[in-house]
């Protein structure tokens, strides 16, 4: 079976944006691949953050990805910081990732503009370098994430050829390798529809756990209430009837991206369901394909965070898991890389 890992940062809440990018195509990908889904706290203490509250929003996290389908079953579900190999790999990537291809990232261009220079962890920086530890320990293949990854996903694979350029093939095979790739070289897989869910106050910019105002999200938890609020308030425009693609009118192709996801109609169904409607209508229709879609996963959360003891064990046999795929790729990479073993 061809192998898929994924993961989301345990800041803030989860949102439609991580929801539709990434967490509801692993749900439709796990009965066919072999699959590992984490929660990246060791991403998440990049810019400042609450050490009390880091714990708690990691199990939440993997709650989460429970309540939206992903299936113990079949997915190994772990935490990143449990599985030690990220970050010893992290540390190998580093010496041969060009300082120049992490300068070049946008979200670390982005994150780092906001944060002040003072502000600006030297982790920041090296993130992409343990997003790219995170995927080439399990010799993934494919990688499910929203559109704003696809520059990481894009470095990770860059960094894969250079390892197996640098120490792979026949200078390995010397030092007792088995030759060949010590990385697989993975593909985004990036969703035809929902990669990139936009602000519900402006539709030029993402939805972002970190925006200000909780009005630009859905959250997965919202209530009716807060769902209900938000939709009313969302921006929308002055053009009669509602059309997807209309580059003047980017809150309408999101909002109707959004139903459509939400609704589990195809696009072409919700083009003519909704080419002659007005907003008033158009919102209600909206609030209720969110209100049916999220409030079975709000069930479910709380079903499962009730129990905090399954939850352990699910993060635990995930880990253990994960931490034996892990270390066969890390012992290869230090053998391969020329250092004694112990
Ligand atoms: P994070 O936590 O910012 O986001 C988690 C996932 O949600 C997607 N996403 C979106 N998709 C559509 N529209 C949006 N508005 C939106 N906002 C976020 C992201 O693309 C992502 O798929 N570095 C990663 C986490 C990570 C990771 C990995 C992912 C660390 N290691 C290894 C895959 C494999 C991040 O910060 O995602």
């Amino acid at each position: 079976k061809k192998r898929i890992v994924s993961g989301v940062q345990p800041t803030g809440s989860i949102h439609l944006g991580n929801y539709l990018g990434a967490i509801k195509n692993w749900i439709s990908l796990q009965n066919a691949y072999d699959t590992l889904f984490f929660i990246v706290d060791l991403h998440a203490i990049t810019l400042p953050y609450e050490t009390q509250q880091l714990s708690k929003a990691t199990k939440d996290t993997a709650a989460i990805y429970l309540a939206c389908g992903v299936d113990t079953s079949k997915a190994s579900v772990f935490v990143q910081s449990h599985v030690r190999a990220h970050v010893e790999l992290m540390w190998l990537l580093s010496s041969a990732t060009p300082i120049g291809w992490l300068n070049k990232m946008i979200q670390f261009k982005e994150k780092s503009r906001k944060a002040g220079d003072e502000n600006v962890a030297v982790a920041l920086l090296t993130y992409p370098v343990l997003m790219a530890s995170d995927i080439l320990l399990y010799q993934s293949d494919f990688v499910p994430v929203g559109e704003d990854q696809k520059q990481h996903l894009e470095l990770t694979r860059e960094l894969a050829k250079r390892v197996n350029y640098l120490y792979g093939g026949r200078k390995w095979k010397k030092l007792g390798g088995r030759g060949g790739a010590i990385f697989k070289v993975p593909e985004a897989l990036i969703p035809p529809a929902g990669a990139r869910v936009m602000s519900l106050t402006d539709g030029l910019s993402k939805m972002s756990k970190s925006a200000p105002s909780d009005q630009s999200r859905i959250n997965l938890l919202d209530s009716k209430d807060e769902i209900a609020n938000k939709i009313k308030r969302c921006k929308t425009d002055a053009f009669t009837g509602l059309e997807f693609d209309n580059p003047e009118r980017p809150e309408c192709n999101n909002l109707l991206s959004i139903y459509q996801l939400m609704s589990g109609k195809t696009k072409e169904e919700v083009a003519q369901e909704c080419q002659n409607m007005n907003w008033g209508t158009f919102k209600v229709l909206l609030t209720d394909s969110l209100i049916d879609h999220l409030h079975p996963i709000q069930v479910r959360y709380k079903e499962i965070t009730s129990e905090s003891a399954y939850l352990d064990r699910v993060l635990a046999e995930g880990a253990t898991k994960a931490a034996d795929i892990a270390d066969a790729t890390l012992n290869n990479v230090y053998q391969a890389m020329g250092f004694s073993r112990r």
